[in-house]
């Protein structure tokens, strides 16, 4: 065969396999899977054996399917079609598939075929279909729903479906799942959803639905309508039970707290993300002109209905999670939290709160979230908060605070308050007006200070509580003390003094012996003599100081990750610092951008300090030495030439002898 033959057949061979029907045998088979995904086939692969249970035909060219390829009884239950560019289907083509359990159309371009309005046929057996991202508009998804008699999972999701009709679903009563995420969804007809008993997990987040009235899907167990332009949810003011769990209304437009079911079991309620300005369920009188048994009804006719009676207090016994982040709420009435009895988790950050007070109750509740408000006043009744083991309270105006209020949560673990106004009160002595107990907390271990403009920490601020992280960053001009510390020296492992403009720091950290981390950057810090012996110290962070020298640092033998970028290093004063940074053992992450100076003809001169090398500290007497060295080394080579020659001549010689013998 001639080379030219050879190309031919290259450029041919691809093509026939194109138009030929493929073998099975191209695909990669696995027991009962039969992997024929990204071959680029146009047919389905003729003889595909009896015994497949799984065929993935995903990622390849098929435009139409007819039963001439798909081998009608077959053993398959999992048919994969995703991403082709399918947009015909044999009428029927998947009826006498009885085994057929999980159909996957997505990504296909099925909108041309339900442009054909022919219905798709019995879908005996099928399970799970998949008709996400096909450009289905409204009522197209009818021609494969049809007669789906044991569907249970459904996803549409990545379609332009505008309107659920009230018989969308007639021919699949056993949905119980349904993704309708990401549609453009304006309308849903009374009737669509509540005759499919078995629903419990509708998802319709991320379409255009305006509002919510009379929800009553009492068999639905999750609903998720976030992403919408929801301006109200409101529920069914019957007395029946209602089966929700989990109900997701982030990012709407909701102003007023939903009406939700009255006998509910919701676990979770997500409304971050919208205008709530109050968790009453409707808005203050003036806005309200109806008064309707005994509740209010909003008539203006640009805002939809909502109705709210005022005489019902919500309950949520079984509520663990409520998310109001990021509304404007500007007060929540502690009566809003009555019924909450095993919440574990508030978040109202994000919000305008300029007070915030639990008298009692709320005593599951593990994590609160209040920061980011306005926050001036603070209160904690005797009997609430018990298991509350997280509290934010960042980003706040905090001033003055009740100065025993933490010693007042008996599971406190992890304290937020950094970007407040704080001062910590010394544990001797009077309490000063409007500082904070931090001393005592018997379960404190995580403690965050930073930007309060504190000005002082007094002798043993945090003594009695175990704080295993203290945060003291950003506090320019604190006063430290030694004594600052006392009563951390067991459990201290992580401590940060970042950006307190300090210039000198006189503790001996070789009491601490736990402390694994240290962060002493952005200060002023000309020297450190922090231990007196060994210490435990993996990280230290020295970065943004003005220190000169670092040997003492280099003998603590722990150190693993070093910091040293931004500070008017020496190059030749730290020859041990040098030697550790060509060794493995420690990590200099901001090497790159670590600089020392060395001097030059009596010029500073600044180099990275990767570059050091052993000339540029020459001093005088440098150059002296340096000199004698030459000199020694010319006389040497001199000599060396000599008697180099010598042996020459004399080997001559002795050659010359030899010639003669
Ligand atoms: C698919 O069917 C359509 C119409 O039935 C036809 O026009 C088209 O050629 C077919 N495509 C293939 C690849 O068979
Ligand atoms: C849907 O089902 C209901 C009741 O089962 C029936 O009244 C209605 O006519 C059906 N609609 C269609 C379009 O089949
Ligand atoms: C089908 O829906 C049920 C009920 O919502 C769900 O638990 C399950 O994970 C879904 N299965 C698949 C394969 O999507
Ligand atoms: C609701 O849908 C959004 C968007 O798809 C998703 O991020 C979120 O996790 C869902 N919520 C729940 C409770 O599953
Ligand atoms: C909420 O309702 C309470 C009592 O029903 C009322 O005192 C309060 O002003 C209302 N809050 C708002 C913001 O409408
Ligand atoms: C509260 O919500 C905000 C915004 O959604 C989030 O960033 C924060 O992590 C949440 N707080 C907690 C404690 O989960
Ligand atoms: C905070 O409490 C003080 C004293 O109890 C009170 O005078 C003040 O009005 C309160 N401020 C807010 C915003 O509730
Ligand atoms: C050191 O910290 C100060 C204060 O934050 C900052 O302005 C400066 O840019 C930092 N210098 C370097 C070299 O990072």
């Amino acid at each position: 065969m001639g080379p030219c033959l050879w190309i031919l057949m290259l450029v041919v061979q691809p093509v026939l396999a194109f138009r030929r029907p493929a073998e099975a045998s191209a695909c990669r088979e696995l027991q009962e899977d039969l992997d024929c995904s990204n071959l680029n086939l146009r047919r389905i692969p003729k003889q595909i054996p009896d015994t497949i249970h799984r065929l993935d035909l995903s990622r390849n060219l098929l435009q139409n399917l007819t039963d001439r390829d798909l081998p009608s009884s077959s053993t398959i239950r999992h048919l994969n079609l995703h991403g082709n560019k399918i947009q015909f289907i044999q009428p029927g083509l998947f009826q006498d598939m009885r085994l057929l359990e999980e159909l996957d159309l997505s990504e296909n371009s099925l909108d041309l075929y339900a442009s054909l309005k022919t219905h798709v046929g019995t879908l005996a057996s099928v399970r799970r279909l998949d008709l996400s991202g096909n450009g289905l508009f409204t009522d197209m998804s009818d021609f494969f729903l049809n007669d789906a008699p044991v569907l249970t999972n459904l996803s549409l999701d990545g379609n332009s479906i505008t309107k659920i009709g009230r018989s969308t679903f007639n021919g699949s009563q056993a949905l119980k799942n349904i993704d309708l995420h990401n549609n453009v969804i304006i309308e849903i007809e009374e009737g669509a959803f509540e005759s499919l008993m078995g629903l419990s997990d509708l998802d319709l987040s991320m379409n255009s639905i305006s509002c919510i009235t009379d929800f009553n899907l009492v068999q639905l167990k999750t609903l998720n309508l976030s992403k919408n332009s929801l301006t109200n949810f409101q529920a069914d003011e019957s007395d029946q039970e209602f089966e929700l769990q989990y109900l997701d209304l982030r990012e709407n437009k909701i102003l007023y707290f939903p009406v939700l079911p009255q006998r509910n079991k919701l676990i979770y309620l997500d409304l971050s993300r919208n205008l709530l300005r109050s968790v009453n369920c409707s808005g203050p009188l003036e806005e309200l002109e109806n008064l309707k048994d005994g509740g209010y009804l909003l008539t203006d006719p640009d805002k939809p209905l909502s109705l709210c009676v005022s005489k019902r207090h919500q309950d949520f016994p079984s509520l663990l999670y409520l998310d109001l982040s990021f509304n404007q709420l500007k007060a929540v009435s502690p009566s809003f939290f009555t019924s909450m009895t095993a919440l574990e988790t508030l978040n109202i950050s994000n919000n305008c709160l300029e007070s915030f007070t639990v008298d009692d109750g709320l005593n599951s509740l593990e994590t609160l979230d209040i920061s980011s408000n306005n926050l001036q006043n603070l209160s904690f009744g005797l009997n609430a908060l018990a298991a509350l083991h997280e509290l934010h309270l960042e980003g706040n105006a905090l001033q003055t605070l009740d100065a025993g209020i933490f010693l007042r949560l008996p599971n406190i673990r992890s304290l937020h308050l950094q970007q407040n106004q704080l001062s910590i009160c010394s544990p001797s002595g009077t309490p000063s007006f409007g500082c904070v107990q931090l001393s005592s907390i018997l379960t404190l271990r995580y403690l965050y200070l930073s930007e309060n403009g504190l000005f002082s920490v007094p002798p043993g601020s945090f003594q009695g509580s175990p704080l295993l992280i203290l945060d003291l960053s950003q506090n320019p001009g604190v006063d430290i003390i030694p004594s600052s510390f006392s009563g951390l020296e067991a459990s201290l492992s992580h401590l940060s003094l970042k950006g307190n403009q300090l210039q000198s720091l006189t503790i001996d950290f070789t009491l601490f012996q736990n402390l694994k981390s240290l962060d002493l950057s952005v200060n002023r810090l000309t020297g450190v003599s922090l231990w007196s012996g060994d210490s435990s110290l993996e990280s230290l962070n020295l970065q943004n100081n003005s220190l000169v020298t670092l040997n003492e640092v280099m003998l603590q033998e722990t150190l693993r990750t070093l910091y040293v970028g931004s500070n008017p290093l020496s190059c030749c004063m730290n020859p041990h610092l040098l030697t550790l940074l060509r060794q493995e053992r420690l990590t200099v992450p901001d090497l790159s951008g670590a600089t020392c100076w060395y001097s030059r003809d009596s010029e500073s001169v600044e180099i990275s300090v990767s570059a050091v090398k052993p000339e540029h500290c020459e001093s005088a007497n440098g150059k002296v030495l340096w000199i004698s060295v030459i000199v020694v080394l010319v006389l040497g080579m001199a000599l060396a030439l000599a008697v180099t020659l010598k042996l020459c001549h004399s080997k001559r010689h002795r050659f010359k002898r030899g010639i003669k013998a």
